[in-house]
């Protein structure tokens, strides 16, 4: 299979790279909205989308996206308490879902107060009653971590091998706990794909992601290669620094 076109976009700056990826957020609702009568989004967690949390919370961009048809789900999970600091529906809630009109029942977390396992299937369930059995994201917001991993999908981890599933668990070996993820090709079902990265700590992990021979198992994110839609990397120019 010939790579995919790798479509980069190097901004100025950490808050350039959020207000690119609210506006693509914004647009993609109201297309997807006209086309099909609602708007699938998958947002991570980590401080990454913080700045287009932020952004899309204020009343410019709010106003412009339609709340009530919009759908969100989480790339992953930490396993803790929904109310729990580390939680990343606790981030997405209180810097942007709880300030905008999008209707509770639209927001779709893991269910962290089932065990594992059964949190995994409950959210596959979940994804497949609202989108249909074939999951396609509108909209996939990703971050990476400084080992190239996205979502929760770790180097050398089990969920990276996972054909069929949509999510499942999969241990955080340098963390010791548990998240739930959604599995590549969950991921890769999306029509539109956006990378964001931003700070030098970012930059050694964006070079062995584009810039080295694909291996999923040792950079994770490499796997992204949606199977109809677009990637674009949003990244500012620290985190750019060691491309060639
Ligand atoms: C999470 C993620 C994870 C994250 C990267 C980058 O829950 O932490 O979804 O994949 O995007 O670890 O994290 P930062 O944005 O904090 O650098």
């Amino acid at each position: 299979m010939l790579p995919p076109k790798v479509n980069i976009l190097i901004c100025r700056d950490a808050q350039s790279v959020s207000r690119e990826a609210a506006d693509r957020f914004v647009c993609a609702s109201i297309k997807a909205v006209a086309e099909h009568g609602a708007f699938y989004v998958a947002i991570p967690g980590g401080s990454s989308p913080k700045g287009m949390f932020d952004l899309l919370a204020s009343p410019d961009c709010a106003s412009l996206v339609p709340w009530s048809k919009t759908h969100v789900f989480f790339t992953d999970e930490r396993y803790v308490p929904h109310n729990h600091p580390d939680s990343n529906y606790k981030l997405a809630n209180d810097m942007l879902l709880s300030k905008v009109p999008i209707p509770m029942d639209n927001v779709h977390r893991f269910r962290t107060e089932l065990p594992l396992e059964e949190a995994a299937k409950d959210y596959e369930r979940t994804l497949r009653d609202t989108i249909g059995g074939d999951i396609a994201f509108d909209l996939e917001i990703l971050g990476i971590g400084t080992d190239t991993h996205t979502a929760s999908l770790f180097p050398n981890s089990p969920a990276l091998d996972e054909q069929t599933r949509a999510a499942v668990p999969n241990y955080a070996a340098d963390k010791d706990s548990w998240r739930l993820t959604l599995t590549i090709p969950a991921l890769c079902s999306a029509q539109q794909v956006v990378i964001i990265a931003m700070g030098k700590d970012k930059a050694p992990a964006l070079r062995d992601a584009i810039n080295t021979d694909l291996d999923i198992h040792v950079h994770p994110i490499q796997a992204i290669r949606p199977w109809s839609g677009r990637l674009l990397w949003l990244i500012d120019a620290e985190a750019a620094s060691l491309l060639s």
